[in-house]
């Protein structure tokens, strides 16, 4: 679906699924979809928190729990959204977490970053594209992150899971987007939210999760939940496949793509001034 209107026009009527709803960036999201008009199921792990930005939204939203990697949960929350509002129009396949360091993360951790992160995304998207041909419309978004177009210093389950949803992402798109089925890939760097504070820190692995965080931080401005969901409604209605709340990230990713190994080279030297800032 090349969705080329306005923000209003994209999404007033429509009915979207956001996961990850209950806070930061689906939280914002979510408030965002309502006050253009759309009709919202804020799913998150947590009851309580998908409940509360729902009530905040008001007659607009419904909230509903449960695992987003889960294929039954999945397909609770498409058939809730249909029977509250109607047909999903947009589903924001948004939860996510940090999930290991380095080569000491266990492997259910690998397995806890690759299942949100990524799984998520497919389960979702094999549930929903079959009735979106059948409509001849529907939009996916993910939200991926500049980790899975660059690399996330410190968490190896990280960069690798959001890598692997850039790459379903992009297969999607290549495969339906001439069916009538948008998708969108969302690549931030930091934004202020619970997982750039706490979640990025493993229990095994502090250290490594302090160096991710500061890698962040230091690699741009962290920016707020709600100027992460202007961009992407805005990236959305206009259609585009690669969403970039920080615009910087989109030269990083050239400069990796035009000498890959002086790029290395380059993030090799950033990690070891974050490590001995002294040096
Ligand atoms: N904060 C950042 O700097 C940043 C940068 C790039 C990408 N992202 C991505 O943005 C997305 C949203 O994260 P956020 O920053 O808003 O963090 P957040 O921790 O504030 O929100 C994530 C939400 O996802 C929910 N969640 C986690 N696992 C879930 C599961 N299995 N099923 C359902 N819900 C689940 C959590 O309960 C939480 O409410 C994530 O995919 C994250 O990787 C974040």
């Amino acid at each position: 679906m090349e969705s080329t209107g306005t923000v209003d026009d994209t999404f007033a009527g429509r009915t979207a699924i956001v996961t990850g709803g209950g806070s930061g960036i689906g939280a914002a999201l979510a408030h965002r979809l309502a006050e253009h008009g759309a009709q919202v199921l804020v799913a998150d792990l947590d009851p309580a928190t998908a409940a509360k930005v729902a009530a905040e939204i008001g007659p607009a939203a419904i909230s509903a729990s449960g695992d987003a990697a889960d294929d039954a949960v999945i397909a609770q929350l498409i058939t809730t959204a249909e029977s509250s509002f109607g047909p999903v129009d947009f589903y924001f396949a948004n939860a996510g977490i940090g999930g290991g360091a380095g080569l000491d993360s266990t492997d259910a951790q690998w397995s806890a970053a690759l299942e949100i992160n990524t799984l998520a995304h497919i389960r979702a998207a094999r549930l929903l594209v079959p009735g979106w041909l059948e409509r001849g419309r529907g939009y996916f978004v993910s939200t991926a992150s500049a980790a899975g177009l660059l690399t996330q210093l410190g968490s190896a389950p990280y960069s690798v899971s959001k890598h692997a949803a850039v790459g379903f992402a992009e297969w999607l798109s290549i495969t339906y987007g001439d069916k009538g089925i948008g998708v969108s890939c969302v690549c931030p760097m930091g934004v202020d939210t619970a997982l750039l504070h706490e979640g990025m820190i493993p229990e095994n692995n502090a250290e490594a999760g302090r160096l991710a965080i500061t890698a962040v931080k230091s690699a741009g401005v962290v920016l707020s939940a709600e100027e992460v969901a202007d961009t992407v409604l805005a990236g959305v209605a206009a259609g585009e496949f690669l969403i970039l709340p920080h615009p910087e990230v989109l030269q990083m990713y050239r400069n990796k793509g035009s000498d890959y190994d002086r790029w290395i080279r380059g993030m090799r030297r950033f990690q070891a001034a974050l490590e001995n800032p002294a040096s």
